[in-house]
């Protein structure tokens, strides 16, 4: 395949028709932080197409505030019954207020104002703490649409190296790899 986002799809697809996995959108995300170090954590896919990965998060959570510092991220998906990973580098640019809107408008209502209440990433002194913000906003939402917080919203990071790896026996696994290039993606096959 030309296109490594046709055959990122394909995979996705084949693991979303897959029984046994459960978040088969799950992967998981690196960013660096101010130190140099990499810090990584599972996130959600919630788009993908030739523009890139979109994941949506708190704008004050740790890797929100790594990716604002360093838009250079890399993400992972492991699709362990499929023996299947992809890798994935590239930069980082925030969603526009528009899609975040419409994505947090499509949220189940208990997550909206979940994303109220949580100031993702910073010490809480308690669990009763977050069920008293919980019960705070959803006092203050009774009536009517939970508007989108204004930080929180979504990223989307665009791919320069996609890797697909698939387990074949005797660790002689196919690795393909995709660069981007000003002419479109180059492919490469990697030794295992
Ligand atoms: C399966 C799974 C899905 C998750 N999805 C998200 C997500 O889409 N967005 C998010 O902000 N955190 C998500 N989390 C929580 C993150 O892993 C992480 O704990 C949180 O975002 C704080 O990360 P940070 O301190 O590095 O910002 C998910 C965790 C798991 C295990």
């Amino acid at each position: 395949m030309d296109n490594p986002l046709d055959l990122f799809q394909q995979w996705l697809d084949d693991a979303k028709g897959y029984d046994t996995i459960d978040e088969p959108t799950s992967m998981t995300l690196a960013t660096i932080n101010s130190d140099g170090y990499p810090d990584t954590r599972v996130v959600l896919l919630k788009d993908v197409d030739d523009s890139g990965f979109v994941f949506y998060t708190n704008l004050t959570s740790t890797k929100a505030t790594q990716l604002q510092q360093t838009p250079k991220a890399a993400l992972n998906f492991h699709w362990m019954p499929l023996n299947r990973q992809v890798r994935i580098q590239g930069s980082v640019t925030p969603v526009t207020n528009a899609e975040a809107d419409e994505y947090f408008a499509s949220r189940p209502r208990q997550s909206q104002l979940g994303a109220w209440a949580s100031k993702q990433s910073q010490p809480v002194e308690s669990r009763l703490e977050l069920e008293k913000r919980l019960a705070k906003y959803t006092a203050k939402f009774h009536v009517g649409k939970v508007p989108r917080p204004e930080f929180w919203s979504g990223f989307r990071l665009k791919p320069i190296r996609i890797e697909f790896w698939l387990k074949q026996p005797f660790r002689l696994h196919d690795r393909l790899e995709y660069t981007s290039t000003e002419s479109g993606w180059n492919q490469r096959r990697l030794f295992p």
